[in-house]
């Protein structure tokens, strides 16, 4: 029963759907709960102690969904509150940090890594110190980038307004001359080609959310705990969803990226947990 209870999957609000895409690519098998903390989101902007509070309300709210183990889908709140929440639980929780800086570490050609990231991510240096504790001569470049989370959520993935602001964010990375960069955001995995294009093809790009699913499943694996083949097959609510706020804006971005249609998002009150 456990092993094929779900996994809990929380993010500031939508961005986390591009690490739920990687877990069902990479577990079909596997159900889901997802929350998404549109009421209090951006995340990105606020204090340690703030989302160190709301990473554990979400925490304890997917938890009465009997989830058997927490990623936390959204770079800042693995960046303030990951440390703290895995030592407060039982169930193993996982961030997005470390595979990604490892995967980066493992890439880099010439020791120069760039990282891109909202403000709280890039300032507080996460990103830097797990690279750099994995190779002290890694030179880590970090770049918070604001304005490109509000864009993704415009649908502006592919539009000339993106391009002019990724190229004044990305002109000073390119003049350090990284060649790899990790994409330290949840919605940066969907600005791929646009970073891509601007930075050529000498620089790979690293996208946590696909080495974080790469991790979880070992993690389930090697602890006995992942799903029984087709046990999920005919579960109409395989993948749940729930929301702080605007429930039905969250479902439609939520089919734009998922690779099934998402029927329905119900919404919570999180101050509650
Ligand atoms: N999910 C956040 C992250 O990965 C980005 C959006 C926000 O600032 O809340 O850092």
């Amino acid at each position: 029963m456990y092993k094929n209870a779900p996994i809990g999957v929380f993010d500031s609000g939508v961005g986390g759907l591009t690490v739920v895409r990687e877990i069902i690519r990479q577990m079909p098998e596997e159900r889901i709960v997802y929350f998404g903390d549109t009421a209090r989101l951006p995340y990105g902007s606020k204090s340690r102690d703030t989302i160190i509070r709301y990473s554990r309300q979400n925490i304890r709210f997917l938890l009465t969904m009997d989830v058997k183990a927490i990623v936390i889908a959204c770079n800042t709140a693995s960046a303030y509150a990951l440390e703290t929440v895995e030592k407060e639980f039982e169930l193993p929780v996982i961030g997005v940090i470390r595979a990604g800086a490892v995967t980066a570490v493992n890439a880099t050609r010439n020791g120069k890594i760039g990282v891109i990231g909202t403000e709280g991510t890039v300032g507080s240096g996460i990103y830097t110190e797990v690279i750099k504790k994995l190779n002290p001569d890694v030179k880590v470049t970090g770049k918070a980038c604001p304005l490109f989370v509000p864009l993704v959520e415009e649908g502006l993935l592919h539009d000339s307004v993106t391009d002019e602001i990724a190229s004044r964010y990305l002109s000073e990375l390119k003049g350090r001359f990284i060649d790899t960069l990790v994409l330290g955001c949840t919605h940066y995995p969907l600005l791929r080609s646009t970073v891509g294009r601007i930075m050529g093809s000498d620089v790979t790009l690293v996208n946590p959310a696909y080495e974080t699913a790469l991790e979880l499943k070992a993690l389930l694996e090697e602890r006995g705990m992942s799903c029984e083949p087709g046990s999920a097959e005919d579960d109409p609510d395989k993948y749940r969803f729930y929301v702080s706020d605007l429930a039905d804006k969250f479902t439609a971005f939520a089919t734009s990226i998922l690779p099934k249609q998402v029927k329905e998002t119900r919404k919570i009150n999180i101050e509650k947990y």
